[in-house]
């Protein structure tokens, strides 16, 4: 295990260093908190780091792009990877250990089992991304296998993703408790990704049609409107205006399966995910009823 000298946060590499971490902290009876990441953090991960630090005794941060989630033509290689600054955030909150290995490391010569992804990963971004919640299951599964946490920490901004784990956490008997932290936003909106830093300045500005689209959709609703295809049609209407014309969804599903819905009767949710520029963005917003 690594204890970087200069910026006082210890960090394991290796499964083993990673072990001989958590056998310390489990025989001081501290309770583990994970938070899995790909790094080039922000305040949205960091916000997740805190609520971990409010619940838990010993907080892990994960960093690890996870290749098996990118599809080949997707931005693998390109994705940010800022290692350094990202050890100056954590060493900053006093995180008490960092896992960061590499791709043997998770994914050595002869790796071939993968996760069947539940039922809830198909629509939406499974039908745009088919292979994608194949490859969070399987590396969200290895590193709750790899640490035992007693609280997983994520993020609603990638709301599929916390309905996909929780439904393996709960068909897996898997013993850790989910907590989705709510989606943290620049102050003019934008839900915050490690992906904002491609947007060239027009293209953020038209970045923000999103969020504006998915506010509009939460003021329809409570106003009362309960059709799915009017509350679409003002989300459409919004990124359109805005030059957001690469929409793959601005839709309206049951929160619980991401099923479509016609009407909104039960918990559901507003999700937009379209293309600005080069850069694939995605944010959503629920619509409760009383
Ligand atoms: P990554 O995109 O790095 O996100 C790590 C966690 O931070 C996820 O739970 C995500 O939902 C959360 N997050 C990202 N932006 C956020 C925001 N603006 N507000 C609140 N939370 C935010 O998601 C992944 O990595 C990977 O798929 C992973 C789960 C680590 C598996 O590889």
């Amino acid at each position: 295990m690594q204890m970087k000298p200069d910026k006082n946060i210890q960090v394991a590499r290796t499964q083993l260093e990673l072990r001989q971490c958590i056998q310390a902290a489990k025989t001081q009876g501290r309770s583990i908190g994970l938070v899995p990441t790909m790094g080039a953090l922000h305040e949205g991960h960091l916000s997740l780091v805190r609520a971990a630090q409010r619940e838990c005794d010993f907080v892990v941060v994960t960093i690890f792009v996870n290749p098996t989630q990118f599809a080949p033509h997707e931005d693998l290689d390109k994705y940010p990877r800022t290692f350094d600054e990202d050890l100056d955030a954590l060493s900053e909150l006093a995180v008490d250990l960092v896992f960061a290995p590499d791709q043997e490391e998770l994914y050595p010569h002869g790796f071939s089992t993968y996760v069947l992804p539940p039922a809830v990963a198909a629509p939406l971004e499974g039908q745009y991304r088919p292979e994608h919640f194949r490859g969070v299951a399987t590396i969200v599964l290895k590193l709750f296998n790899l640490i035992p946490a007693g609280i997983a920490f994520f993020g609603q901004k990638d709301y599929q993703q916390c309905q996909v784990i929780c439904h393996m956490v709960k068909d897996f008997n898997i013993p850790i408790e989910i907590q989705v932290c709510p989606i943290v936003r620049e102050a003019d909106g934008l839900a915050m990704s490690s992906r904002n830093r491609y947007l060239s300045p027009e293209d953020r500005l038209r970045a923000l049609a999103l969020s504006k689209a998915l506010d509009a959709a939460v003021a329809g609703f409570r106003q009362g409107i309960r059709d799915c295809s009017t509350i679409s049609g003002y989300m459409d209407q919004i990124l359109r205006q805005a030059g957001v014309t690469e929409i793959e969804y601005a839709t309206v599903a049951d929160a619980s399966t991401l099923q479509p819905i016609g009407c909104i009767e039960r918990r559901s949710v507003a999700l937009i995910a379209a293309r600005v520029g080069t850069t694939r963005l995605i944010d959503n917003a629920l619509l409760v009823p009383e």
